[in-house]
């Protein structure tokens, strides 16, 4: 009895066991072997991941957050008009969930809130918070990688309310190349049927100047974030990535419309990954994000093609952000 307890103890049996996703698996090491080595930016979304991106919302140079904030915060009666009583909320990528009280309090008696987001602990800290401020209406959290849900959980369907809304704010749109953005919307669409709505915000910035500091912040939390990523892959991955060999970048490029975010080799190195060696030559990067900007025509010449037409646009006076409010038509 004794010796079986002293083994218990001593071995770490206990200690959670890290199982390798073979999904995050897949994604890098395939990602690592490309010519243009790239990631797919989901996976900087881990609990971490998530905290830090938080605090991006939060710098003075990232405005995005605080100008669709601004916007919502002016336009939520009238979107609220449009979807009518007892719509049912979809939220995409809700993270902390902060522009959604703006949304629902503005709604005519919700009949569900449905946030989808990747970080588990991250999504049921913020539906405990919107809990508290909506007592009485019913949630149904969905960890997920929305961009690989075929449908959308039972609640969003089941629910006898009124019209469907999916809240997709952030700008997330953005994170996808335009081709994968109306597959995705298309599928959005399917899911949820004709006649629902679409309330997305995309950044519509076209400035390097503004750009370029809103994702290389002076306080270097962009960088961490991005860095974020090779501790994930040396945690979960059995990795070894220096932090310091790699730094940060944000580049525009101005004909793709889109800021690009790397993680750039310092010198040249030798990185191991679940026993695959992977080189790097010195100024080779990782390419870990894209994040287009769209033109309000451009925009919704994309939401067209993916089955939805616009109802409702709204701007800020600088026209950095719009918030598109869109009805499905097939
Ligand atoms: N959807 C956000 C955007 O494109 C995501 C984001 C903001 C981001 N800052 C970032 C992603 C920095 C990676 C790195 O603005």
């Amino acid at each position: 009895m004794s010796a079986i307890l002293e083994r218990a103890t001593r071995a770490p049996a206990l200690a959670p066991v890290q199982s390798v996703d073979p999904a995050f698996a897949r994604d890098v090491l395939a990602g690592l072997s490309m010519q243009h080595k790239s990631i797919p930016s989901t996976w900087l979304y881990d609990h971490r991941g998530s905290q830090l991106f938080e605090q991006i919302t939060e710098l003075p140079e990232y405005y995005p957050t605080r100008t669709e904030t601004w916007i919502l915060e002016r336009c939520a009666a009238q979107i609220a008009a449009e979807a009518g009583p007892e719509a049912v909320v979809v939220e995409l990528g809700s993270g902390s969930s902060r522009k959604t009280p703006l949304l629902l309090a503005a709604l005519e008696r919700p009949s569900a809130y449905v946030p989808i987001d990747i970080s588990a602990q991250f999504l049921d800290e913020s539906v405990q918070a919107l809990g508290r401020r909506f007592p009485t209406l019913p949630m149904a959290p969905l960890v997920a990688d929305f961009t690989r849900l075929q449908t959308l959980p039972e609640l969003a369907f089941g629910a006898a309310g009124g019209r469907r809304l999916v809240f997709f704010p952030g700008s997330t749109i953005g994170n996808f190349v335009p081709e994968a953005a109306v597959g995705l919307l298309e599928r959005i669409g399917g899911a949820v049927g004709r006649g629902a709505l679409l309330v997305v915000g995309a950044d519509a910035t076209q400035d390097p100047g503004v750009l370029v500091p809103a994702y290389d912040d002076a306080q270097g939390v962009t960088a961490a974030f991005n860095k974020n990523l090779l501790t994930r892959i040396n945690r979960e991955l059995d990795a070894d990535f220096s932090a310091t060999a790699f730094r940060h970048e944000a580049r525009w490029d101005p004909h793709h419309q889109r800021v690009e975010m790397h993680l750039v080799s310092e010198y040249t190195q030798r990185v191991t990954v679940l026993g695959h060696a992977f080189r790097f030559a010195a100024g080779e990067s990782i390419h870990t994000e894209n994040s287009y900007k769209y033109g309000i025509v451009k925009f919704q010449a994309l939401a067209r093609r993916a089955g939805w037409t616009q109802r409702q646009l709204w701007m800020d006076a600088k026209a950095r952000f719009a918030l598109h409010v869109l009805e499905r038509v097939r």
